[in-house]
């Protein structure tokens, strides 16, 4: 045996001794589609930041952002097969994996503010809601915020008739088609991380985003207007692998379980600055003009758009639409 041979055996062999073993890392693999400047991607970090500090060497976090190891229609088969550990996909991207109830979140107009939200996702409503994605084996450890949404396109959308005939791309999320098929609007479904070159091409003429992403993926270069309709939510559900997760010691759980904790405090407490951010990042930009819309001109858009509510009653659960309303205080026909 030559002195290569027997070196490369020798090392093999070292690091598969039950001493290399138990030095080495338990590694969470994080994936999310969006920029690390955003509210996900900095409350990603700060969580592999506090689970890394806290952890001792025995458990790490990597975080892979903007769809460096999955996009989006990856991303879900990637977490079930243990391919990666952790996502926080956007709540309307639950749909393909048969957890329709996630879409409630893309009602237009549902929620007036991040208090009608919380109200969600901090109670009753939020939690059983995560308990749906078991079965599927995957964990649900919190919701994390972004914001409400924005329609831009390369003509200025504000009232209905501006968007008949516009092509705009969504998640895969059955809500959000038919929000855009009520204001005559062809809907393609596409993966977060092709939207640019999509709008650039003119695959697109349009999209809705929250400022925070549509900042950070340099949208603002490709897009003629964007208009604050505010007329949606955008936020995550934060996931992890259930057989890793049951399979984590109770000590290296705790340290999740608090560090999830803080990073959602964080999440939360950032999200609406850093969109307020980015619409201002936006108007300095020059390139994409940013327009208001008068409460006048946003009723006339909710009017039309709010029939999606009632349309999508059987795929989201009347019963569950139903006790959002009671628990925020929506009123469907007020303007
Ligand atoms: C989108 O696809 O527009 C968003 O879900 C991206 C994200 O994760 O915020």
């Amino acid at each position: 045996m030559n002195i290569r041979r027997t070196l490369l055996l020798g090392l093999m062999a070292l690091a598969a001794s039950p001493l290399v073993l138990a030095q080495q890392p338990i590694v969470i693999k994080f994936s999310h589609v969006v920029a690390k400047d955003t509210p996900k991607g900095k409350a990603a970090d700060q969580f592999a930041k506090l689970v890394n500090e806290r952890a001792a060497g025995k458990l790490k976090v990597e975080v892979y952002p903007n769809s460096q190891l999955y996009k989006d229609g990856e991303e879900m088969n990637a977490i079930q097969l243990g391919a990666v550990q952790m996502l926080a996909p956007s709540l309307a991207k639950f749909g393909p994996l048969g957890v329709r109830e996630f879409e409630l979140f893309d009602l237009p107009f549902i929620f007036d503010d991040y208090n009608a939200l919380h109200r969600i996702t901090n109670g009753p409503v939020g939690a059983s809601l995560l308990k749906k994605l078991e079965p599927k084996g995957i964990v649900g450890l919190a919701y994390w915020d972004n914001g409400f949404k924005d329609f831009s396109a390369n003509r200025l959308t504000k009232k209905p008739e501006d968007f008949k005939g516009l092509k705009m791309r969504i998640q895969s999320s059955k809500v959000l088609e038919s929000q855009m098929r009520s204001l005559g609007v062809i809907p393609q479904v596409m993966a977060f991380s092709e939207v640019y070159q999509a709008l650039q091409t003119g695959v697109v003429d349009g999209t809705e985003n929250p400022p925070s992403n549509f900042y950070t993926q340099k949208m603002h270069e490709v897009q003629k207007y964007m208009v604050q309709s505010h007329h949606g939510y955008l936020g995550y559900a934060v996931i992890i692998n259930k057989k890793f997760w049951d399979e984590l010691s109770p000590d290296l759980k705790k340290i999740v379980s608090s560090a999830m904790d803080e990073s959602t405090r964080y999440a939360n407490a950032i999200a609406l600055k850093e969109n307020a951010d980015a619409t201002d990042a936006v108007k300095a930009s020059g390139k994409t003009q940013v327009v208001a819309l008068s409460p006048a001109e946003r009723s006339e858009l909710k009017k039309v758009m709010v029939k999606v509510h009632k349309e999508q009653e059987s795929r989201i659960g009347t019963e569950l639409i139903k006790s959002v309303y009671k628990e925020t205080g929506f009123d469907p026909a007020k303007p």
